[in-house]
């Protein structure tokens, strides 16, 4: 359940990892295993904690073979393959009528791809579950993750 932003309970899993290229290995593996094409998936951590780090693991769980960069500016990349990954980064955005000229409901209720969502959190109530979610925590050896999925 989400509330303001916040996990607050549920079916919670974490793990915790050391460096840049375990968070990507694990968001290979999470793929493979969770993510399907029409997914959502919203990405919570505060700025460097490595959302866009995990971008690149998941586009590669994906099957896709591409060099992920941040949307920070551009707000949206878009990666055709067999499964479209759509990679927003809404931190520059602040009005959710901005959400909408982007066509963002375009992505994410397609079922061609899976959308990627950093700074979801600037719009607590804007996205419909189902969804994933992701929070990275910056902790003293590397990053905690919790990962949830929201099916109602
Ligand atoms: N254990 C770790 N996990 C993830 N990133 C790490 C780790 N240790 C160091 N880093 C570094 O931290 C940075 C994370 O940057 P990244 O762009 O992925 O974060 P972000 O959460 O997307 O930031 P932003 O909020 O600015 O979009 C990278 O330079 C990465 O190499
Ligand atoms: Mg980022």
């Amino acid at each position: 359940m989400i509330l303001n932003g916040e996990i607050i309970g549920g079916n919670l899993k974490t793990i915790h990892i050391k460096t840049a290229q375990e968070l990507a290995e694990f968001g290979q593996q999470y793929t493979k295993e969770n993510i399907e094409p029409g997914d959502k998936i919203l990405v919570k951590g505060t700025m460097g904690a490595g959302k866009t780090t995990l971008a690149q693991g998941i586009a590669n769980g994906l099957g896709l073979e591409v060099n992920i960069t941040s949307p920070t500016f551009s707000k949206l990349n878009i990666y055709n393959g067999s499964t479209d990954f759509y990679h927003f980064d809404l931190y520059n955005l602040e009005d959710p009528e901005e959400l909408e000229n982007l066509g963002i409901y375009d992505f994410t209720e397609s079922e061609n791809g899976v959308s990627y969502i950093e700074w979801w959190d600037k719009f607590p109530g804007f996205f419909s579950s189902p969804y994933h979610l992701i929070e990275i925590l910056i902790t003293d050896t590397g990053r905690q993750i919790n990962t949830e999925f929201i099916s109602c």
